[in-house]
């Protein structure tokens, strides 16, 4: 029998993170400068949890950016309130404390920026700012919780700096491949380093996927979402340059086994489905990125890409 399946909401995962979230990562690979205070940090992980930042109370930050998918979903596009659906797939937010611009066409410059606009937004929390504001000052916790950090009732600058702050402290740094590269050969397996190999090599993802973060931070052009060779506005939305009509920002690649599904409109199931995509050559349209053409790979080294991609998370 098949009945379509009632949209639930997400629901509300519990705050299972460890009590002290990393300052700096391990291994030294990824600094923040300013580490913000630990209250700070509190508060903004506290607010990330609850619910009290949507307009019905049943949706959090979490909701959508689930600790155990990698701070993503596991859905194509997310649920928002009343069960509405977000345009986009929900980007994980490991190591956005490196990030030089935010959402996947990078409309927003900073986290402190960012982190507001899902509470407004219609299809997400659905809260106007100032009712969220009086709802954190009329709870006693948070009341407390501002006065303590900040010296004055809560408010919206407040409110950002704590999200923020709590963002930035989202790490994935300690992966196999790291422990790899810094002289533990047995930290891959045969497959893992064979697809490492193939990464850096004739696979071309370090043109984009590079650093520490496995991510340029820039706007590329791979051909997802393009239709009938035309593709949607990405990038142009907001430079108006047309050459950038369906660049989407490089996400990171750090616990990218836990957050399928892949890409920004979450159009491809699995890792093994998006390796098929890049041996293809992407889709062509006018504005494919020069570094995006079929790679010669046999079917063992997608096996081995995929296993490499895996190894990214643990
Ligand atoms: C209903 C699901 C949903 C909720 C709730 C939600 N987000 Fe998101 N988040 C998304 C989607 C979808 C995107 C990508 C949107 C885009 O690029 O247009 C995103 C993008 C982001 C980004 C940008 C990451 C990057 O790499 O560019 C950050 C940071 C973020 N969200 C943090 C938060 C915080 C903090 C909250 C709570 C105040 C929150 N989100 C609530 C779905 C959600
Ligand atoms: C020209 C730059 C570029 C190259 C080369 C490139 N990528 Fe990407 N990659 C991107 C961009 C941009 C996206 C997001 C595309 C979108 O959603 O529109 C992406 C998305 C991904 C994702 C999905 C991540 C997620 O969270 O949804 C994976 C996995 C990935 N790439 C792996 C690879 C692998 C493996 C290679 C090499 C075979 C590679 N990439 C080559 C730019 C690139």
């Amino acid at each position: 029998m098949f009945s379509m399946a009632p949209q639930e909401p997400p629901g509300v995962p519990e705050d299972t993170l460890p009590e002290n979230l990393p300052g700096e990562a391990p291994l030294g690979l990824l600094r923040i400068e300013n580490v913000d205070p630990a209250e700070l940090v509190q508060l903004g992980r506290m607010l990330f949890f609850d619910p009290v930042l949507s307009r019905d109370r049943t949706i959090a930050c979490a909701s959508c950016h689930r600790p155990e998918s990698g701070f993503a979903d596991n859905k194509a596009l997310s649920f928002g309130v009343g069960g509405k659906q977000t345009l986009r797939n929900a980007p994980s937010l490991f190591n956005r404390a490196y990030g030089r611009s935010f959402m996947w066409d990078g409309r927003s410059k900073t986290l402190e920026e960012q982190v507001l606009l899902p509470i407004e937004n219609k299809l997400e929390m659905d809260l106007p700012l100032d009712q969220a504001v009086e709802r954190l000052r009329s709870e006693e916790r948070y009341a407390k919780l501002f006065e303590a950090n900040f010296n004055r009732l809560a408010d919206r600058q407040g409110l950002a700096l704590a999200l923020a702050s709590f963002v930035r402290r989202i790490f994935s740094a300690d992966s196999p491949v790291d422990q790899f590269r810094a002289g533990d050969r047995q930290a891959l397996s045969p497959a893992a380093r064979s697809g490492l190999w193939l990464y850096e090599s004739r696979g071309g993802c370090w043109r984009c996927h590079t650093g520490a973060n496995f991510s340029d931070e820039k706007f590329h052009n791979t051909g997802v979402g393009v239709r009938d060779g035309v593709p949607e506005e990405g990038r142009f939305q907001v430079t108006l340059k047309e050459e950038e009509r369906g660049a989407f920002k490089t996400p990171t690649l750090r616990g990218v086994a836990t957050t399928a599904p892949y890409m920004h409109d979450g159009s491809l199931r699995t890792l093994e489905e998006v390796v098929e995509f890049y041996r293809a050559g992407g889709n062509t349209n006018e504005n494919l990125d020069r570094s995006i053409a079929p790679i010669q790979m046999s079917d063992g080294d997608a096996l081995n890409l995929v296993a490499f991609l895996r190894a990214l998370s643990e």
